[in-house]
């Protein structure tokens, strides 16, 4: 497999969608502007929202980002798994009432088959359960063998974050090996061992969820897609995980000369200097976006 470095990876997809029309714009802050349902910006579509409901226009019905993120909710696993950061790049391409399923799925697997050149055999797709229309785009247009297909239910295959904009998804996995895998007979796409990396998620924005729960029906259906940039740096650069990456391997060996510590001697001392590594990118994104550290809210993340 070709390596890239994470900065060639995300210039490589913005342009690859730039070449299929869409805008290219920068990252948005991290603190949410004007939306109480989030307190950090933790998805590429977050920002967006207004334009996927229609509340605003969107300066192109095709937009391409690379949005700086935070989760927290996996904050106790930063670090042991090879995948989880609170702080990453997620590169998205969306439409707003412009293409659907068929084009972002096309898209989606011509830009990892002939762009990055992953191997077919080692790519899984999921759908949501009842998506029948998803299983034919894969398999009929796309090419896909059915049995590189799994179905999962809302839990895993139906995106929604806060309120607003959300509906049924498909994503994309890259089986990384069985050195990477947990060993059991039943490890398959699914599993929570870092054999299978979910790497991209194919939204098919059909709802938008009020305050309230309920479901309602968008007047046109959107697209919204993301894939974690240091995710798909560790497929491409073939090694551990999100830390061992080009770019944030630099910041873990400052880690290292501070702390007099060598990585990979111990495994406790490798999480600790993972996780201040991990500490460290999202602190200085945030204190860059304008968050002090504080007792409450977003400062009380940062602190
Ligand atoms: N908005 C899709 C994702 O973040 O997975």
């Amino acid at each position: 497999m070709k390596k890239y470095g994470l900065n060639e990876l995300r210039e490589k997809y913005l342009s690859f969608y730039e070449s299929k029309e869409h805008l290219r714009l920068p990252s948005f802050s991290l603190v949410p502007q004007n939306d109480a349902s989030l307190l950090l910006i933790n998805a590429g579509m977050a920002p967006l929202k207004p334009y996927f409901t229609g509340k605003e226009k969107p300066p192109k019905s095709r937009v391409t980002t690379c949005q700086k993120c935070i989760r927290t909710p996996d904050i106790e696993r930063v670090g042991k798994t090879a995948r989880h950061g609170t702080f990453f790049e997620m590169l998205g391409n969306f439409s707003f009432g412009d293409y659907f399923k068929h084009e972002a799925t096309r898209w989606a697997w011509e830009f990892v088959t002939k762009e990055l050149e992953l191997p077919v055999d080692r790519i899984w797709i999921s759908i949501y359960e009842d998506d029948d229309e998803a299983f034919d785009i894969w398999t009929k247009e796309v090419g896909v063998a059915p049995d590189h297909i799994v179905r999962f239910g809302k839990e895993d295959n139906f995106w929604e974050i806060g309120t607003g904009p959300c509906g049924p998804c498909s994503e994309l996995y890259f089986d990384r090996g069985e050195k990477y895998g947990c060993g059991s007979p039943d490890c398959k796409v699914g599993c929570e061992c870092d054999r299978f990396v979910e790497f991209w998620n194919l939204v098919f924005t059909q709802f938008d969820k009020d305050e309230n729960g309920n479901y309602n029906k968008l007047a046109h259906p959107n697209i919204d897609t993301g894939m974690g940039l240091e995710r798909l740096a560790v497929i491409m650069q073939d090694v551990d995980n999100i830390f061992e990456v080009d770019t944030i391997k630099n910041i873990m060996e400052a880690v290292c000369k501070i702390s007099g510590k060598t990585y990979k001697q111990d495994e406790k001392t490798d999480v600790s200097l993972r996780v201040i590594t991990d500490h460290i990118r999202s602190g200085v994104f945030l204190i860059y976006d304008g968050v002090q550290p504080s007792n409450e809210g977003r400062g009380d993340v940062l602190r």
